[in-house]
């Protein structure tokens, strides 16, 4: 990028409103360069809540590039209603629905066993539960869905993405976690009042400092891994969960396929795949600051106690 674009990119980004909603991405969109047509054809890619949202236009995007799409979702219902939706865009799209719920640990073991073939992995499936509720293991949710059923599946599929070099995983996190330190004293929210929207916001800072932690193991397989956020975009989630920001927001709000555009483009552009990329937060295809304020900055030694936490919890 020249020096004005990069000038105007970084001045959306720190400024934020303008950075996040549809008006940086229509900035930024007139300085990217098109993805080849057929950038995923031959490719196998899982993403995970792709019955909705972000999700859903992810794996529109992904098809429409000749990808194979694995929907993973809880609701086989509103699986296949999505499989539906996104085949009267792309006829003839390459859709499989899988039910599995992320934050289900027994239910990811199972699914993962039944991929056998896989290039892209995507982590979307979230959640913001108003009260604090467990798994069936016994997980916080927002650390389950957002944090532990990924690096189980992750770990789980590592074998399988080695064979699909370069492999690439996807961590859909949330400019939402600028906004939070990484918490390894308290990782299941036990302490304190709970509260949704901050318990969103720590497993969303988890899951980039988790792409970051696989991205150097994986760097030897070939295998990249990246986190991002999409801005803020008009989904279900966010009209379901925050309806007062998504009224103020209103009209300047991406259109979910301008939120999944990173994730496509991570997924399908060669950059994606470059092992210099890897473990970098991403937002409008260009790397991102993972901390703007200094009180939210995490040590090595606090790294290594997220991944010793997430390896006990998830016993693969
Ligand atoms: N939209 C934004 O502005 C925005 C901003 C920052 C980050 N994000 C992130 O983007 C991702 C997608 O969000 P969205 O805005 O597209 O919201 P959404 O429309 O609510 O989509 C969320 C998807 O995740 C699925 N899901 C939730 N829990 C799951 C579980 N345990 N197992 C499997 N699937 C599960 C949901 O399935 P059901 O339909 O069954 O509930 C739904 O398909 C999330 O990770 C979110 O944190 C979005």
């Amino acid at each position: 990028m020249s020096v004005l674009p990069r000038v105007l990119d970084v001045v959306a980004d720190r400024a934020v409103v303008p950075g996040y909603t549809k008006l940086g991405f229509l900035l930024r969109r007139r300085f990217w360069d098109p993805l080849p047509p057929d950038a995923l054809r031959g490719k196998v890619v899982v993403i995970t809540g792709a019955n909705s949202g972000l999700g859903k236009a992810a794996a529109t995007g992904m098809a429409r590039l000749g990808a194979e799409v694995r929907l993973v979702v809880r609701d086989p219902q509103r699986g296949e209603r999505a499989k539906a939706d996104i085949l009267a865009e792309v006829p003839g799209a390459a859709l499989r629905v899988d039910r599995c719920d992320v934050s289900d640990l027994d239910d990811v073991r199972r699914f993962a066993a039944t991929v056998s073939e896989l290039d892209v992995l995507v982590h979307n499936a979230g959640t913001m539960p108003a009260a604090r509720a467990e798994t069936t293991q016994g997980n916080e949710l927002t650390l389950a869905t957002h944090v532990l059923g990924p690096h189980l599946l992750t770990g789980l599929l590592v074998p399988v993405l080695r064979e699909g070099v370069p492999g690439r995983v996807i961590f859909v996190s949330s400019g939402g976690m600028y906004t939070q330190p990484l918490r390894v004293d308290d990782p299941q929210y036990r302490e304190g009042e709970y509260n949704g929207t901050k318990a969103y916001a720590r497993t969303k800072r988890m899951q980039v400092v988790l792409a970051l932690l696989w991205g150097r193991r994986l760097e030897c397989d070939g295998i990249t891994v990246h986190s991002t956020h999409p801005g803020w975009a008009a989904t279900p989630g966010v009209t379901g969960s925050l309806p007062g920001f998504a009224k103020v927001m209103g009209p300047l709000l991406r259109d979910a396929g301008q939120g999944a555009d990173t994730v496509i483009w991570l997924a399908a552009a060669e950059e994606g795949g470059r092992p210099e990329t890897t473990g970098r937060f991403w937002h409008d295809r260009a790397p991102r600051p993972a901390h703007y304020l200094p009180r939210t900055r995490e040590t090595a030694a606090q790294r290594d106690a997220l991944w010793q936490f997430c390896e006990e919890r998830t016993r693969r």
